[in-house]
């Protein structure tokens, strides 16, 4: 991941710049609307940690392989794939199934279907394989779990666990995918450059919609 040396041109490094700055304050935003975890019932945290594990335990290696399949540039590829090559080599998914079952948070039937609707909607998002939107999304979902991992570690030994193997883990090397990521999306776009009329930051806002369901008590979404 170091040793890239194709620099983007200039116009396209300043456009990544601002992305990135957009897609960091859209995660301050989110990580601003996080409840205060002693001030909510063991349902509540039970639910966040369930509903998270719900999203990321089959989708992230399976998001990411997508971004891999959409990418054009032979610059950003290494970069995807390295990080896909750390999520398999040290299975992350069991992880995060352990980190689950510890917290007595493991998802059930009702949890998988409360985040159905919007992680159906960032499937077919991805299902579209455009290099640069699906980079970006990558970059905010690394960024935000980056950011989010203490809270979740806090809920879970809220919960009584001490198994944090999962939220270690990614509370460190997340930085390194993240910067990766977004210096992935600046070497796509100076490569391919997007049309004007793509909307750069579709799976962007799918994506946070989905981690807010997350968040959020489902069943104030679900009566919408
Ligand atoms: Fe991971």
């Amino acid at each position: 991941m170091s040793t890239m040396t194709v620099a983007p041109a200039s116009q396209e490094d300043s456009l990544g710049a601002t992305n990135q700055q957009k897609v960091l304050a859209m995660i301050d935003d989110l990580i601003a609307q996080l409840p205060n975890p002693e001030r909510m019932t063991a349902e509540q945290r039970r639910g966040i940690i369930a509903r998270y594990t719900a999203v990321l335990e089959g989708n992230f290696i399976y998001w990411m392989t997508a971004t891999n399949l959409a990418v054009k540039a032979d610059e950003a590829r290494p970069i995807i794939i390295e990080n896909l090559y750390e999520e398999v080599r040290d299975s992350h998914p069991v992880m995060l199934r352990k980190f689950a079952i510890a917290a007595h948070a493991f998802p059930t039937d009702k949890d998988a279907l409360a985040i159905d609707t919007d992680l159906t909607k960032v499937r077919r998002f991805l299902g579209k394989l455009q290099g640069v939107p699906s980079l970006l999304t990558m970059a905010f979902f690394e960024s935000f779990i980056q950011r989010f991992m203490s809270y979740l570690a806090a809920l879970a030994a809220a919960q009584g666990s001490s198994e944090m193997e999962y939220t270690d883990v990614h509370g460190v090397c997340d930085i390194a995918h993240s910067e990766g990521l977004f210096r992935a999306v600046n070497l796509e776009m100076s490569r391919y450059p997007v049309s004007p009329d793509t909307d750069l930051f579709e799976g962007v806002i799918l994506l946070r919609n989905l981690i807010q369901t997350i968040i959020q008590e489902p069943t104030q979404r679900l009566a919408a």
